[in-house]
């Protein structure tokens, strides 16, 4: 089937009700093919991930602009190329056990999200000043990568520009505004980039952002939740999906 005609609103609904974090939260060196594996293998179906781009137009995971915490490399991503990144060690800041584990490129991912039929959240995380850049080319890349009959990934980002280019390039797959805090017309600003959601900080949500959201005909998606009482609170709400570190199956 081509992807231009999958269907958003079925996708969303064969989604698992939990999202591992960055791979597989806590666990596992964030944002690595590692992190991923453990993840199937504690039971997640689902997973978020950071997606930039190298010095040289490569999509890969990284949640944060510089190297330094999560990898063997020093100072700005920006400046990497993905020879020299994939040659860094992102495994070993999390435990020795992890070590050798190199960054993952989208192309490794969409590779294990073929074999297995993963439900993939891509959040766009542009460097700064690639907003732009950053939707097109990972849209343009999930295009390439992700097979007929893999569920398409959600494309979520805190930047609407990414989002923006991202319909630009790829108007079929799903879309969602990530928030951390609300402001000013935010559900018009999700409806007219085309959204099938919201992903909102958890902190957000309470039965009047949930109406509104329904009202839109928008998903509800909540991000860090990693404590099971706040979890049941947030379920007794109605919200679609958490995104969580700790939780789950
Ligand atoms: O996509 C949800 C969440 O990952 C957004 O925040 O900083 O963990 O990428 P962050
Ligand atoms: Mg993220």
């Amino acid at each position: 089937m081509p992807s231009s005609e999958r269907s958003p609103s079925t996708a969303a609904a064969a989604w698992p009700r939990w999202i591992a974090h960055r791979g597989a939260g806590r666990r596992a060196p964030e944002n690595t093919l590692a992190a991923f594996r453990h993840g199937w293998q504690l039971g997640y179906r689902a997973f978020e991930c950071d997606v930039k781009l190298s010095a040289d137009g490569e999509p890969y995971l990284l949640h944060d602009d510089t190297l330094e915490r999560t990898t063997s490399g020093r100072g700005p991503a920006a400046a990497a190329d993905w020879a020299s990144l994939s040659r860094l060690d992102a495994g070993t800041w999390c435990g020795p056990g992890w070590a050798g584990e190199p960054p993952a490129r989208l192309a490794a991912l969409a590779a294990f999200a073929n074999a297995e039929g993963l439900h993939v959240n891509l959040e766009l995380k542009p460097l700064p000043g690639q907003a732009e850049a950053t939707g097109q080319a990972v849209a343009d890349a999930v295009r390439r990568l992700w097979q007929p009959g893999t569920p398409p990934p959600w494309l979520s980002s805190f930047q609407p520009a990414a989002l923006a280019a991202a319909a630009a390039a790829a108007p079929e797959l799903p879309r969602a505004l990530l928030l951390d805090a609300l402001t000013p017309g935010w559900m018009d600003q999700a409806q007219a980039l085309g959204c099938q959601g919201a992903v909102l900080n958890h902190r957000l949500v309470d039965a009047e952002v949930l109406r509104g959201l329904r009202a839109r005909g928008l998903a509800c998606w909540v991000y860090t939740v990693n404590e099971a009482d706040r979890a049941d609170a947030l379920w007794a709400l109605g919200v679609d999906r958490i995104i969580t570190d700790t939780l789950g199956p």
